[in-house]
């Protein structure tokens, strides 16, 4: 644990308020080192040639809106030839460089310069008429060793960089830009300690919701509905007398399509219930067919669409319309649209549903005899999920705090660590082609309290 509170401490500072120490030579300062000494010869009104970048005695960085720069430097100015510059002129130099890693742009906001003192001067100046990088004998170790996160700041200028071209991220405007940087590192710093606590194998870091705050998140992606309506009763589903298969999944058998995208909607409670639906029309009837979440968004009377919603009114909405429309017949739009249902297009039907044990031996015996399991649980650890197993720790997984709905699709062991198989809506290009692997055995989550399915018959 003492290892986690450091690890934050200089995430936070690197993050926050406080300005991290960078170590020597660190390709960033000394790239902002150079440009401020651009400015500085750009700005001096002097005769004689440009100053020099002589030493690099000490450089922090705070995240800010951007990333800041507080460099120690020393600068030579005067006459040089090659074999010596003992004439020169040594000024040391204070500057704080501002830089925006979205835009590559950078801004000298503070320079402070005065005849260098004795400790600050360079001794063997002639080292430095190389250029910059091949100099690292100009630049003192001042800071001592490093530690884990020094760099954090910049780290996170590439990570952020990286997150924009990877997930095409566009912001409107210079402002937009740097106030996403800004969520974006706070962001890292919550995927450090996610993972830091994390009890299973799971990697937590940049997704392309990366740049949200949670309560972006929370508002666009989830469903607190989950927890705040209570559940229309359902007939509870018999639980099979046989033992469950050490590991299934459905994938293999044909009962789960493709990987769905909702959007900036809060309808994931929609393709939960498609995806249950899917399976068992396809272990009843032998086709497996991609189902109409819209139909369900824009016709469902009972649920909220993007609002929010909840599996046990979609069965119920599900069987009063008559049935469901293909994915083709009635395709996804992400938002709230007249009801344009045509009973004459129903593809499938259902008969009635079921509420299943919160057991978890008893929820693996039913999926891996009747199906896929439409399932809600608190997704708190989602928003920064890569791969792995995830195990958040219970304290910060509240079972009660369910925001999610999603399908359970199988279950097995990944080495030691049994896992649950579970289909989300938020297209392949999140966690593990679009699934999340969760703990298995420890009600991780929540993941058992509101475990259901559609029965055709
Ligand atoms: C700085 O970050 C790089 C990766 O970006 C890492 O390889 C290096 O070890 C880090 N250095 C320190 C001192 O933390
Ligand atoms: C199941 O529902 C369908 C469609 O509503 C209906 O035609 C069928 O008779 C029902 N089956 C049973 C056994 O009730």
């Amino acid at each position: 644990m003492a290892q986690v509170a450091e690890l934050l401490l200089l995430l936070a500072a690197a993050a926050g308020t406080g300005a991290a120490a960078l170590p020597a030579r660190d390709p960033a300062a000394l790239e902002a080192a150079h440009f401020a000494l651009q400015a500085y010869n750009a700005a001096a009104e002097r005769s004689g040639p440009p100053a020099r970048l002589g030493a690099l005695r000490g450089a922090r960085a705070q995240v800010t809106n951007g990333i800041k720069y507080f460099l120690d430097v020393t600068l030579l100015r005067g006459p040089c030839d090659l074999v010596s510059c003992r004439e020169l002129e040594q000024v040391s130099c204070q500057f704080e460089v501002w830089s925006q890693p979205w835009a590559s742009r950078q801004q000298l906001m503070k320079q402070e310069c005065r005849p260098a003192e004795l400790a600050e001067r360079v001794q063997e100046p002639a080292q430095t008429l190389g250029g910059l990088d091949e100099t690292p004998g100009g630049v003192s170790d001042a800071e001592g060793p490093s530690q884990p996160g020094q760099n954090a700041s910049l780290q996170l200028a590439a990570l952020f960089r990286d997150f924009m071209s990877t997930y095409g991220k566009h912001y409107k405007d210079e402002e937009e830009a740097a106030r996403r940087f800004g969520i974006f590192a706070d962001n890292m710093a919550k995927a450090q300690w996610l993972q830091a606590l994390d009890q299973g194998t799971a990697q937590y870091g940049v997704t392309k919701f990366s740049d949200l705050t949670e309560e972006e998140f929370r508002s666009l992606y989830l469903n607190p509905l989950l927890a705040k309506l209570p559940p229309r009763p359902m007939r509870r589903a018999e639980a099979p007398r046989d033992p469950p298969p050490a590991s299934w999944d459905w994938r293999e058998h044909g009962a789960v399509t493709s990987v769905k995208d909702q959007g900036m909607c809060g309808s994931c409670w929609a393709f939960s219930v498609t995806g249950n639906v899917e399976g068992q029309w396809f272990l009843r009837r032998g086709d497996l067919i991609s189902l109409s979440e819209q139909e369900l968004v824009d016709c469902d009377g009972l649920d909220h669409a993007c609002g929010g919603g909840l599996p046990s009114n979609a069965y119920e909405a599900i069987e009063s319309l008559g049935g469901l429309e293909t994915e083709s017949d009635y395709s996804y739009e992400g938002h709230r649209q007249r009801c344009s249902f045509s009973s004459d297009k129903v593809a499938v039907y259902i008969n009635s549903s079921v509420e299943i044990s919160r057991d978890e031996d008893e929820i693996a015996a039913w999926l891996a005899k009747n199906g896929p399991i439409s399932i809600a649980l608190n997704a708190f650890a989602m928003q920064f999920y890569k791969r792995g197993v995830s195990h958040p720790l219970r304290l910060l997984c509240n079972p009660w705090m369910i925001d999610h709905a999603v399908l359970l699709v199988g279950y097995g062991t990944r080495g030691r660590t049994p896992y649950w198989a579970i289909k989300n809506s938020w297209g392949e290009d999140w966690g593990e082609q679009g699934y999340y692997y969760l703990h298995r055995g420890s009600r991780a989550c929540g993941m058992n309290t509101m475990c259901s399915s559609a029965l055709v018959v």
